[in-house]
Order: C-alpha cells, then sequence, then structure tokens
C-alpha cells in the first residue's frame, strides 16, 4: 500500500470524495430483506427476532443501509430499534403489513410496540401496523378488569401514573432521534396512541393514515412532545381520541393539510398536569378539515399552578359538524380531582384564528374559557364563521382578551 500514490491527494479532497459518495444517490444502499433474517409473510410465525436482526446489520453499516420488508403479513411482538447506528441514512421500507400480537396481554408489559430510539437519519417508508387493539378497547369500555387505563386523567396521583405508563403500548414510537421521515404509512387500530414523537428534532411526517374506531379509548393519532421542528403533511386521521395531540416541549411544529374525523381533534394539551413542565411554542396548524369531531382546534390546560405560553396559529380550517370547534379550557379539571377551584398557571398568549368556517354540532362553537389569574391574551380572530342548525353560532369568553377582525360569525366576544 505504501507505493500508491494516495498520501499526494490532499487531505481534504479526500474527504470531499468520501463524503460525496457517502451521501450521493451512487452509493449503494446495503439492502436487508428481512425474508433474509427468517421473517415469514405468513401472518402467525413470530417474526421479531428477524426483524431485530436486520435492524442489527442495517445499525452497524457504515454505508446507508435499506431494511425492506416485502408483500405479506407478519406478526411481530415488541421490537426495538435502537441507536445510535454507525450510519445516518437507514430506510426501513415497508409494503406488507406488520401485525401485533391480538392477545394485548402479550405485549401489556411494553410501552411501545415499534420503537426507534437515539436514531438519527431513519426513515419508516409505506407499509401498514396493525395494532389490533379491538380486544383491548372492549376490555376498557366494559369497565372490567384489563390492563390499567393508561394515561387516563383519573390517574391523577404521580406514582400512579408512573406505574401507569410502564403498561402503555403505543403502536410506533420515536424517541430521543433526530431527522426523521415517515411517510406513506397505514396505522389500524392500535391499542393506545398511534405514532408518538418524544425528544426530537426534525421530523417529518407525511402522507400517514391513522384509523381506528371512534369508540376506541386514548387512540390518539399522533403524539407530539418534547420536540423541536416536527412538519405533519398531508395526512388522515380518524381515530378514538386526539387526531394530533401535543404535549408539553412542542416548539415549531407544523401541522398542514390534514383532516380528523372520528376523533378529538387537533389538541395542544392538557398542559401543566406537570408543575415544572416545559410549554409550547411556535404552533402553526393550516388547512385542516374536521368532520364529526368532538373538538376541533382546542388548547387545554390543566386547572393547576404552572408557568408557560404559547405562540400558536390556527389558519384555514373547515368544522363540519364539529361539537366545539374552537376551544380554549385553562380550567381542565376532569373529575374535579385535585385541582378544583385552582386556577390554571399556563399563560395562553398569542393564538390566531384566521379563515375559520363551517358548522358547529353545538350551540356556542368558539368558547374561550380562561383562568382569572392568567387571562388569555393576544388572541386574534380573523374571518372566523360558524354556524349551528344553518345560524350563527354562540361565542362565550371568560378572561379573555385580544381582536377581532374582518367577517367574525359568532360575534367575537373577546
Ligand atoms: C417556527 O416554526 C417554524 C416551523 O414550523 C420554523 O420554520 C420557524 O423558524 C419557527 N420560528 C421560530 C421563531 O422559532
Amino acid at each position: 500500500m505504501a507505493g500508491l500514490p494516495l498520501p499526494m491527494i490532499p487531505h481534504h479532497i479526500t474527504l470531499f470524495f468520501i463524503i460525496f459518495f457517502a451521501f450521493s444517490p451512487l452509493a449503494k444502499a446495503a439492502q436487508h430483506s428481512v425474508l433474509s433474517y427468517g421473517a415469514k409473510p405468513d401472518g402467525k410465525t413470530d417474526s421479531s427476532k428477524a426483524f431485530a436482526a436486520a435492524w442489527a446489520q442495517a445499525c452497524a453499516s457504515t454505508q446507508p443501509a435499506t431494511i425492506s420488508v416485502p408483500k405479506g403479513s407478519f406478526s411481530l411482538g415488541q421490537v426495538r430499534f435502537q441507536g445510535p447506528c454507525k450510519n445516518r441514512a437507514i430506510l426501513v421500507r415497508i409494503d406488507g403489513t406488520l401485525v401485533a400480537p391480538s392477545d394485548y396481554k402479550v405485549i401489556g408489559n411494553a410501552k411501545n410496540w415499534l420503537m426507534f430510539e437515539h436514531v438519527n437519519g431513519v426513515t419508516v417508508s409505506g407499509g401498514t401496523l396493525d395494532g389490533q387493539g379491538a380486544g383491548l378497547w372492549s376490555c376498557k369500555n366494559s369497565g372490567k378488569g384489563c390492563p390499567p387505563q393508561r394515561r387516563n386523567d383519573r390517574y391523577i396521583f404521580k406514582v400512579l401514573i408512573f406505574l401507569v405508563n410502564l403498561f402503555t403500548v403505543q403502536s410506533l414510537e420515536f424517541s430521543n432521534s433526530n431527522n426523521i421521515a415517515i411517510t406513506g404509512l397505514a396505522s389500524l387500530n392500535s391499542q393506545l396512541f398511534h405514532i408518538v414523537i418524544n425528544g426530537c428534532q426534525n421530523v417529518k411526517v407525511q402522507g400517514v393514515k391513522v384509523s381506528a374506531a371512534g369508540n376506541s379509548p386514548n387512540t390518539d393519532g399522533i403524539h407530539v412532545q418534547s420536540s423541536t421542528g416536527v412538519t405533519i403533511l398531508n395526512s388522515r386521521i380518524g381515530t378514538g381520541d386526539d387526531c394530533v395531540s401535543i404535549g408539553p416541549g412542542t416548539s415549531s411544529l407544523w401541522i398542514e393539510s390534514v383532516a380528523c374525523g372520528p376523533g378529538h381533534g387537533i389538541s395542544i394539551g392538557s398542559l401543566g398536569k406537570e408543575s415544572q413542565e416545559a410549554g409550547v411554542q411556535n404552533v402553526t396548524v393550516m388547512t385542516t378539515t374536521f368532520t364529526g369531531t368532538e373538538n376541533g382546534l382546542r388548547i387545554k390546560s390543566w386547572g393547576r399552578p404552572s408557568n408557560r405560553l404559547l405562540e400558536i396559529s390556527f389558519q384555514h380550517a373547515v368544522m363540519n359538524n364539529v361539537q366545539n370547534p374552537i376551544v380554549i379550557d385553562q380550567n381542565y379539571c376532569p373529575g374535579e380531582k385535585n385541582c378544583p377551584g385552582q386556577v390554571s398557571g399556563v399563560k395562553i398568549s398569542d393564538v390566531t384564528y384566521q379563515d375559520i368556517h363551517g358548522s358547529s354540532a353545538t350551540e356556542v362553537a368558539v368558547k374561550f374559557d380562561c383562568s382569572k389569574k392568567y387571562p388569555c391574551t393576544g388572541i386574534k380572530l380573523e374571518d372566523v364563521k360558524l354556524t349551528y342548525k344553518n345560524q350563527p353560532a354562540e361565542a362565550s369568553c371568560s378572561n379573555a382578551g385580544g381582536v377581532a377582525s374582518g367577517l367574525v360569525q359568532p360575534t367575537s366576544c373577546l
């Protein structure tokens, strides 16, 4: 080797070529079909180990890597896709369906079904995730003994919440990861949340379809928290809880072209559940359609001391027969337990509603229920037109201040 002229090439040029080839489309990603690791597309053989093995190879590769999941139905228990990896370009291309065990008790002790952690530069493209949640939902809806209701607001004590969260089973979670894309994925019938983005930076969710029964408990479509720079585009979400739920520590979130229904709408909060939690900032929700949902655009914070603020913009939304099209609830206190009579410490300011129109299923289409101690400030209503039974709907305000411009119907109560 010593005789080669390589040392003649200046280091920065060598480096240039290494970087060029690593990131150019010419660089051939190593292909890892799950079939060659023993996965069986027969809908019954447990393929968890094969998926984990394919991931281990892709993650250890110093070159970009592709994991391919061909057509067919793959039965999977919990799979953890853990980083950090040796490369920053792993594509998981799914043509088939991944099916969770129908007996929820099988993965009832894991927090997630499919969990990506500490990864950088991962794309999940295509495919269907079938959470087979119906068994768990009917058990919960029956009120009989089944795993405790995770994230349920009845569990007001931290210790209980902690214990209960140990039993959470969400379909797909990305946690503490950067530069993530989820495209063209369908998620069906999750046991709990469908897709969770937690502690991430730069995530693009695009062309996703979520569906679960309108009465399925705690099946939020996409949940974002403690994350910066998340974009959710062109997605259709029909489920039993929030279509998109936005938790503490979310900033620079962009949601555009999302259709929601059935479901509980796009919801910021609940915030202020923990006294020392991060705020929510810079959220834009554009061009959304809500059909037959419980809420449209909702902000809710617990009626408890806390100290956070928001800057939110809702633009171009269509409401079709939505029970509560526009809501700010600063006195959220389910069951009136542990917080009755207390005021929210979440300071809500600079919330814009622009070009929101359609029909409300109840008389009050705009409701700003803010706390006396920390009134909502800087609310802007512009070109809002909401009807109830083809008549102008009503608006209700307490402790809410701001301005209205353009046509605003119901008449602004700010
Ligand atoms: C707000 O979020 C958008 C993306 O949604 C981002 O482009 C913009 O830079 C953010 N603004 C600030 C001040 O962080």
